[in-house]
């Protein structure tokens, strides 16, 4: 029976094998960078792009999974050894944590979270315009696992939901839209607006000078995708016009977001430092064996990544 490599973050490899142990006690588990004999790797379970090139080194591998849902990182060169299927997690915990993340700072702008710190600062006693839920417009770029999710909750508290995706998607009580046209059209609409999208090439940038113009005056803006998604900028010259009265923001380029970048300071810069969600291996690890079983025995892998469409 061939072994399953692990590599990740040293503080995370022993949480990692106790997950996946305790699915399949029988698992011959290795930790990097003490993987034995290397015709012996028949699975490798990795987080980062780090590991790609010494994969080459093991003859029979034959899957390797991700333990997140963005796979970016792995689809730049070196990319996985030729002919190695990758698969990703799709994790009902990580999920929902991102929800969560979403669902608070789609709260905290629409409640007027941030004016009421800062009249509470000034020892002010003002009470502010009552926000609308039903004219709070929120539309969120990207439908799939995660973005469905966020959206599914936004609806479900009665603010309007838009969704724009590559393909044409269909999600009870959420507004579909896709291509560039759906684009223009949301963003035009979006009050808030939420991006959960991967990062591919036709994402990269998507959050840009042009379509934060295209926002509803004093619009606000939620990047849990990934920093590449915007050009940094650009959100921060659309704060200062006023064009985005706020952003919530997990994820930067480079990350960490280096101490001097204006982001840090910014009065309506909310930052989480890409911890928005998380990885939990003891919920992850039913769905890691499932695809070690299935390549060990030659059956259709799930979850796997589509290179050509970059997620
Ligand atoms: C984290 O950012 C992930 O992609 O899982």
């Amino acid at each position: 029976m061939g072994a399953v490599l692990l590599a990740t973050k040293p503080s995370g490899l022993a949480m990692w094998r106790d997950a996946l142990l305790a699915v399949d006690p029988a698992l011959e588990i290795r930790l990097w960078p003490d993987w034995g004999r290397e015709e012996e790797i028949e699975s490798a379970v990795i987080w980062g792009a780090q590991y790609l090139a010494e994969l080459r080194r093991f003859p029979d591998l034959r899957l390797i999974v991700s333990m997140g849902a963005g796979v970016d990182h792995l689809v730049l060169p070196p990319g996985p050894p030729p002919g190695v299927p990758v698969a990703r997690l799709k994790d009902g915990m990580l999920t929902q944590g991102m929800a969560e993340w979403v669902l608070l700072n789609v709260l905290r702008f629409h409640r007027q979270d941030p004016e009421y710190r800062a009249l509470q600062a000034a020892r002010v006693w003002e009470e502010l315009p009552p926000p609308e839920t039903a004219k709070r417009r929120i539309g969120i770029l990207g439908l799939g696992e995660i973005g469905g999710a966020a959206a599914r909750l936004c609806a479900h508290l009665g603010f309007p939901v838009m969704g724009w995706s590559r393909r044409p998607k269909d999600q009870p009580g959420i507004e579909a839209l896709h291509g560039a046209a759906g684009l223009d059209a949301m963003l035009a609409r979006s009050d808030i607006l939420v991006c959960l999208l991967p990062l591919t090439p036709e994402t990269r940038g998507i959050i840009n000078a042009r379509t934060l113009g295209l926002l509803p005056p004093g619009a606000f803006l939620i990047n849990g995708g990934r920093g590449g998604h915007a050009v940094q900028e650009d959100i921060l010259a659309a704060l200062d016009s006023g064009a985005l009265a706020g952003a919530a923001l997990d994820v930067f380029e480079p990350e960490p977001l280096p101490p001097e970048h204006p982001f840090w300071v910014h009065p309506k810069v909310f930052m989480t430092p890409h911890a928005a969600s998380f990885t939990i291996p003891s919920s992850a690890a039913p769905q890691v064996v499932e695809n070690i079983h299935r390549a060990r025995d030659g059956r259709p892998l799930i979850n796997l990544v589509d290179f050509a469409a970059g997620y």
